[in-house]
């Protein structure tokens, strides 16, 4: 078979697809897995119990459903599904959304590919942008969706604050970030993955000044955010105004089977959006949204939010931060302070092996954890660091975590008595 030159693009492995192939090979294996690999939520009983219902309803109103299985959606989504959204937003954070500010992707991650093409890349001026992230590591499916021959990300170097309790956190160094006409948009996630970061208010107000002045958008994944599924710890305002792009999805509200994503945007984007909608797939998914609808309309879901899936998430995070005081006390171990998301970033200062080589030791003994590389942009220089941390998913079962990190803690153990067997020969 011969291939076109766009064909290279998918005939390699990349961050993306291991990640994926991991989760793939996670599920099916047959032996030990520990998989604290890749982003899938928990399974919370109560949450599914509640969305059975859900199903169970919608499944019983002929009308609803017929209409659900049986009729391609508007390509901007769900109508239905977007003014409702549109209201929720405007009444909890007075932000004056109509359902033109809406649309309706496959999840998340069908939407990057899009947006970012659509401000980086080659312009018609003859220039080329750049997407900036001011905040690196940020998540590594952004990477691999540049269409451009030229690199697409430009990633910096986040600042460390050393915390008590071996923690640290993160913090965008201004110094120097100066917006330039080589930046088509700035983009930050929000809890981060991978890291459990959450960008403070003032960084958030200082990015938005720089970006508005400079009119490009800011582009803000809200995966892990407010309003849902909420897995945020920390207080933290969520933003959005007409220069600002967020992102939000259904998937880590424990629905990443049924691919729904979320725009909110200026209504020049949601068209962006929709026309790409009918291009590349006709029509999103209708099952998300009409599914959701009525607990958005009852405020259900706001309440899934903060009485089941936060509480649950945080008791997950308490637990692994108290295996890893057990099991890890002896080693150089320091943890982004976990404000969000579903994972503990573990820094081995000094590790004597890269994270990836890490990263292959543990799978071999059925442990699956990210390695730090990937989630920087494969052009921005490298950095000690960049190789020293791991990403870990604390949403699996308490008993698979208290194992995989475990042997995390054996696994890095040897690392570093081997290495000072070898200084002290
Ligand atoms: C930060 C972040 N954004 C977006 C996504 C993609 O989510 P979706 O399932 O909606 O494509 C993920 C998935 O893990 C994520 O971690």
């Amino acid at each position: 078979m011969h291939f076109s030159n766009f064909a290279t693009r998918y005939q390699k492995s990349t961050g993306t697809v291991r990640l994926m192939e991991d989760l793939g090979a996670a599920t099916s294996a047959t032996g030990s897995i520990c998989q604290l690999g890749g982003g899938n939520p928990a399974h919370i009983p109560e949450v599914e119990a509640l969305l059975r219902e859900a199903m169970a309803d919608l499944t019983a109103d002929t009308q609803a459903f017929g209409k659900m299985i049986g009729e391609y959606d508007a390509p901007g989504g769900n109508v239905a599904f977007r003014e409702t959204l549109a209201n929720l937003l405007t009444e909890q954070f007075g932000w004056a959304l109509t359902q033109n500010n809406i649309a309706i992707t496959n999840g998340s991650q069908s939407s990057f590919g899009l947006l970012f093409n659509s401000f980086a890349g080659s312009f018609p001026d003859d220039s080329h942008k750049r997407i900036l992230l001011p905040l690196t590591p940020e998540y590594v499916g952004y990477f691999d969706v540049g269409l451009a021959e030229q690199p697409i990300f430009e990633g910096r170097r986040a600042e460390i604050d050393l915390l008590p309790n071996r923690q640290f956190k993160y913090r965008v160094n201004f110094d120097g970030l100066q917006l330039n006409d080589n930046h088509g948009a700035v983009c930050v996630s929000r809890p981060t993955n991978p890291t459990g970061n959450v960008i403070t208010d003032e960084e958030m107000a200082e990015l938005r000044a720089a970006c508005r002045e400079k009119n490009i958008p800011l582009i803000v994944d809200g995966a892990y955010g407010l309003p849902f599924p909420g897995m945020i710890f920390t207080p933290a305002t969520p933003v959005w105004d007409d220069n600002t792009i967020l992102l939000l999805s259904l998937s880590k509200l424990g629905l990443p089977g049924i691919r729904t994503g979320i725009v909110v945007a200026a209504p020049e984007v949601i068209q962006l959006i929709q026309n790409n909608n009918a291009i590349n797939s006709l029509a999103p998914s209708r099952l998300g949204p009409t599914l959701l609808t009525p607990l958005l309309q009852r405020g259900q879901l706001q309440n899934i939010c903060e009485q089941l899936i936060r509480p649950h998430y945080e008791k997950k995070r308490d637990h692994a931060l108290s295996v890893i005081e057990e099991v890890m006390s002896d080693l150089p171990v320091r943890i982004h302070k976990p404000e969000g998301a579903l994972f503990l970033w573990l820094w081995f200062e000094g590790l004597p092996v890269t994270s990836e080589n890490l990263y292959q030791q543990l799978m071999a003994k059925g442990v699956f954890v990210l390695p730090s590389r990937p989630f920087y942009p494969p052009a921005q220089s490298s950095w000690r660091h960049q190789d020293e941390c791991i990403r870990v998913n604390y949403a699996a079962s308490d008993e698979t975590v208290v194992k995989g990190l475990t042997e995390i803690a054996q696994v890095v153990r040897e690392q570093f008595r081997n290495a000072a067997a070898l200084v002290a020969r």
